[in-house]
């Protein structure tokens, strides 16, 4: 087989109908953790509800959106969040009035999905569902979306050119392709310059195209993209593509028997502002830190309670995991949508 583009042949791998990972192969959630599952998910859910109470003023906006949302773990927690805040019911059929939650994902509505979750199919990668326009007073989340939406891979040749890296899509065997498009090498000269020989290059453009993407389909509201990544002062000379397989790192393949991901270019987003995420929540309010033993007897209940939340938040805090995690947040004022 002919080497191809890392871009065309990881598109394939994740996303096309027959053979892609996210398409075939179970929920992200079967092969690896995310901070949306399980408790810290909940506990990131009224987060991103504070979040939006500090931009905005109110306590939930109109629609939550969660793009690359899995099987709707983090939206299942968001439309619990959203109850609890305004002691409504959320969305669905039989809601009185308050917040539709949507979930957006690569395959169909997942079977036993709570109900007040409304899910949109998207095609996958950089492209999304053209249902998903016009968005008013909403949250828009991408938690660890853009780190799966192919991107341009290139390599400094030994004349200090940076080309295209080509894949074996059977074998993951890698070769040197011709040079780069006049948009990629603008993007590489602006945001990831370097001239010496082995130097890899993640360009971001696709990324930077796919959030400008979500960005334009909301007409107000705040998006928020949360991913490992980096920034001008730290981008990783050797790349970060790598790959997952049964919770595992693997040799990058892309055949279809793997996720490929990898990190994303977090400064060049549209967005008002990068911050990590130890520093977004600790704005928020996390702090992580354990109830005073005294409350064990004076409210048992309690004390457990705000222990499990002190648990929760450390994770999400924790800089050298969840909380070293990067957020792009970007506010939408009212506009006309085209
Ligand atoms: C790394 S997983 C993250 C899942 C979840 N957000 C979490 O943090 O646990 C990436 C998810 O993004 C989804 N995805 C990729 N491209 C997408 C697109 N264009 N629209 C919607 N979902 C997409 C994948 O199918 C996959 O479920």
């Amino acid at each position: 087989m002919d080497p191809v583009p890392w871009r065309d042949a990881w598109h394939e791998a994740l996303y096309a109908v027959t053979l892609g990972f996210y398409v075939t192969r179970g929920g992200p959630a079967t092969h690896f953790t995310t901070a949306t599952h399980g408790p810290t998910g909940a506990t990131l859910a009224r987060a991103l509800l504070e979040l939006w109470a500090a931009e905005h003023g109110t306590a939930a906006p109109s629609v939550v959106v969660d793009v690359g949302a899995g099987r709707g773990e983090l939206a299942t927690h968001l439309a619990r969040a959203v109850a609890d805040v305004s002691g409504e019911e959320v969305g669905g059929a039989g809601a009185v009035t308050g917040t539709r939650v949507v979930a957006v994902d690569v395959v169909d509505r997942p079977e036993g999905l709570d109900e007040r979750v409304e899910w949109l199919r998207s095609p996958g990668g950089s492209g999304l569902p053209a249902a998903l326009a016009g968005l008013r007073d909403a949250l828009v989340i991408a938690h660890e979306w853009l780190d799966v939406v192919p991107c341009t891979v290139a390599q400094v040749d030994a004349s200090g050119t940076a080309r295209e890296v080509l894949v074996d899509p059977r074998t993951g065997a890698e070769s040197l392709g011709g040079g780069l498009t006049e948009a990629d090498r603008r993007w590489a000269d602006a945001h990831w310059p370097t001239t010496t020989p082995g130097d890899r290059i993640e360009v971001g453009r696709a990324r930077d195209e796919a959030w400008s993407d979500l960005v334009s389909r909301v007409a107000s509201g705040t998006l928020l993209a949360v991913d490992y990544g980096h920034t001008a002062t730290g981008r990783p000379s050797g790349g970060t593509l790598a790959a997952y397989a049964d919770g595992r790192l693997t040799v990058p393949v892309p055949d279809g028997s793997c996720d490929v991901t990898a990190h994303v270019a977090m400064d060049t987003l549209d967005a008002d502002r990068v911050l990590t995420q130890r520093e977004a929540l600790q704005a928020l309010g996390l702090t992580g830190a354990t109830p005073p033993h005294a409350l064990a007897s004076t409210d048992p209940l309690a004390y457990v309670a705000a222990l499990e939340r002190a648990s929760t938040e450390a994770r999400l805090l924790d800089r050298h995991g969840f909380g070293g995690f990067w957020w792009a947040v970007k506010r939408v004022r009212e506009h006309d949508v085209t």
